[in-house]
């Protein structure tokens, strides 16, 4: 028995390589230092689905089609109903990507791209009772999403600072999300069924609800000189810092450095708080310490959701939204896994053993 089936080899794949012990990251053959620096949303769209849909667009001809997707998609938007509004954006997003339909073609995944970046900035508004802005099929897939978020068009800066972070998240090996997509693909339930399960793994503040306690933390330590004292009571609470530790990398995510450089030119625009940076790394060097002396055993670093919950407070997307822009980026890679795994893969079923009582005898 291996509790958390941890160093468990489960699948075999193309997609995508997380070495814990480098901190690198690996995606279709591309190190992510590279592909930050060269890709958009599509690019790394179209390089994680080749080959696993019977067809293939290059990013030019993706971005076409995904912004046809999204104006198609904004009927849902506005049958919403309202009730869903008052749960969790994450949650009513996994409520409104629950009604597509099931399929396992280009279509189902053209499908499952588009509809969380159409869902979640249409819950956002309506949420805060705005009308929610509808899709315009020219723009790009980071550029749209911040436009129907704020009714505005972003800056070049904030479309690559989002380009930038979608890119970063959108595949990360055997995570447990990625892992629940595969499992329900291998039952061959179809790619809306693994979206929706992915989503639910998603949510839990152990994977991808980390991002938004991440700012709780920031807010609640306030000034750089308090970081070290509620950072060692924290821990003495027996609580765990948010944003920090991973179960594979044993040294820095390099996620979390894709992430903190994309930070830069939104600096030098003035279009992030300056201050906020400054604690940030203030809190980031103090935590290390303080990990580093109570937890000598386990190398504890910073993780991808430390700087991303800097980022998308500064793109303007709520804290209590984080997890479902997570999950607009993620659902790539939960897609092309899912593909892998239906067209490679066997029912995934493990075995569990039996530790509780026998029957008595008669
Ligand atoms: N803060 C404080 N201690 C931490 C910690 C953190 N962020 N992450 C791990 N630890 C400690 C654990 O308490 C444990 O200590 P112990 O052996 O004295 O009990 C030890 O490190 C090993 O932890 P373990 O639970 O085995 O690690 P894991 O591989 O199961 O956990 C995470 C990985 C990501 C779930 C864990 O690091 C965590 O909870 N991080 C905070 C949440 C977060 O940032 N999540 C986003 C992940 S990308």
């Amino acid at each position: 028995m291996n509790n958390g089936l941890e160093d468990v080899i489960a699948a075999e794949t193309q997609l995508s390589d997380v070495d814990g012990e480098a901190g690198r990251l690996i995606i279709r053959g591309v190190s992510l230092d590279r592909l930050v620096s060269a890709s958009t949303y599509e690019s790394v769209a179209a390089l994680l689905l080749d080959g696993l849909t019977e067809r293939h667009l290059d990013a030019v001809e993706l971005r076409k089609r995904l912004g046809e997707m999204r104006v198609g998609l904004f009927a849902h938007v506005t049958a919403l109903d309202l009730e869903l509004l008052a749960l969790p954006p994450v949650d009513a997003m996994r409520a409104l990507i629950a009604r597509l339909p099931d399929g396992e073609d280009f279509e189902a995944a053209l499908r499952l791209l588009a509809a969380p970046a159409v869902f979640l900035p249409a819950i956002l508004r309506m949420k805060t009772g705005n009308e929610p802005v509808a899709p315009d099929a020219c723009l790009s897939q980071a550029t749209d999403i911040l436009r129907m978020l704020t009714g505005q068009l972003p800056s070049a800066e904030q479309t690559a600072a989002l380009d930038v972070y979608l890119v970063t998240i959108s595949d990360h090996g055997l995570n447990a999300s990625t892992f629940a997509s595969r499992v329900i693909a291998s039952t061959r339930a179809g790619l809306t069924s693994s979206v929706v399960a992915a989503i639910s793994a998603l949510k839990g503040p152990l994977h991808g609800g980390a991002p938004g306690p991440v700012l709780d933390m920031f807010d609640a330590i306030g000034t750089s000189d308090n970081a070290r004292d509620w950072l060692g009571r924290a821990l003495d609470r027996g609580e765990r810092l948010m944003g920090f530790g991973h179960r594979i990398y044993r040294v820095r995510d390099p996620r979390a450095d894709a992430l903190k450089q994309a930070l830069r030119p939104l600096v030098l625009a003035a279009q992030i708080d300056r201050q906020r940076i400054e604690l940030a790394e203030a809190v980031e060097h103090a935590a290390v310490a303080i990990l580093k002396e109570r937890k000598p055993d386990r190398p504890l670093d910073v993780n991808v959701e430390f700087y991303t919950a800097l980022l998308l407070d500064a793109l303007g997307f709520p804290r209590e939204s984080f997890t479902g822009v997570f999950a607009i980026g993620r659902t790539v890679g939960w897609i092309a896994h899912a593909r892998e795994q239906a067209l490679e893969g066997r029912l995934i079923r493990p075995r569990s053993v039996y530790i509780g009582p026998l029957p008595q005898a008669a």
